[in-house]
């Protein structure tokens, strides 16, 4: 039998498993995790120094994830959220199995302005976030948590401000960002680092504090970041043992957050 390995935070709230997603899932308790985020690999050949970004067809690619998806649902609290992010040709293909399976709650349109530059087509500006809930009827969301400003408030507006809707437009990490990931010399330590905004927006609306997140795909550990930043636990599965102790150390360094977040912060 495989040697298991799991590394911890100092808070011991946040744990990450180094292997591949399929093996370690089996090792989660059931129906213990409030929200899922999986940022799993796009099927477009990215470098994750594993070589596991590029499936023969699309369906192939599908049949894995509909094989981690299964695994995921089995975790899930009755009144947990899933959210699967993805380049949006290939999340498609998921789409019939996690309507069977789950209750369809959103298609989030993550946008921003900034990427590969095209000559041939249209250049694509936007991945797609697939959300779903378990249970109809039972699930959390914090709307008041992740309202963002009107243009002009009056008589009938929430003074908190408005649902920030389906299309969020949330600048990606850029490779001067503050919040980027960087190796020794400097150079760029993943290709698929996500927005702390992004994620802080994604947990505050779906979890409330102490709540357990399991992210298969942890890649720099973003998710468990912003989980200890507001106080909830973290359980993370990353392939790559490079990424692994890079995730461990940056939630070492993350502080819990002591006062509520800024609009542009969520
Ligand atoms: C799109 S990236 C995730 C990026 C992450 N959200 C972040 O903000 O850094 C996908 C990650 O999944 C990892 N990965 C690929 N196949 C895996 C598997 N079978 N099990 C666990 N992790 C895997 C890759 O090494 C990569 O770091």
């Amino acid at each position: 039998m495989k040697k298991r390995i799991k590394l911890e935070d100092d808070s011991k709230n946040h744990i990450i498993y180094v292997g591949d997603c399929l093996e370690h899932l089996d090792n989660i308790k059931d129906n213990s995790c409030k929200l899922i985020f999986a940022d799993p690999p796009y099927n477009m050949g990215k470098d994750f120094g594993n070589n596991h970004d590029k499936w023969k067809t699309p369906l192939n690619y599908r049949n894995w994830c509909i094989m981690w998806i299964k695994k995921c649902i089995k975790k899930l609290t009755s009144d947990g959220s899933i959210m699967i992010m993805g380049h949006p040709r290939f999340s498609s293909y998921l789409v019939p199995y996690l309507d069977k399976e789950l209750v369809y709650t959103n298609q989030i349109v993550y946008y921003y302005t900034d990427g590969m530059p095209e000559k041939k087509n249209f250049e694509r500006r936007y991945e797609l976030i697939l959300y779903y809930r378990k249970n109809k009827d039972k699930y959390v969301f914090n709307i008041d948590d992740v309202r963002v400003p009107l243009i002009r408030y009056d008589k009938m507006s929430n003074k908190r401000g408005k649902n920030p809707n389906d299309v969020w437009q949330i600048n990606r990490v850029r490779w001067n960002s503050k919040e980027r990931m960087s190796l020794p010399n400097g150079k760029i330590a993943h290709a698929a680092q996500k927005p702390l905004r992004l994620m802080r927006r994604i947990i505050l609306a779906t979890t409330n504090k102490g709540d357990l997140i399991l992210d298969p795909f942890l890649g720099t550990g973003t998710t468990s970041v912003a989980a200890k930043e507001l106080g909830r636990k973290s359980i993370g599965i990353e392939l790559n043992p490079k990424y692994a102790k890079m995730s461990l150390n940056r939630i070492n360094k993350t502080k819990v957050l002591d006062k509520g977040l800024e609009y542009e912060e969520r």
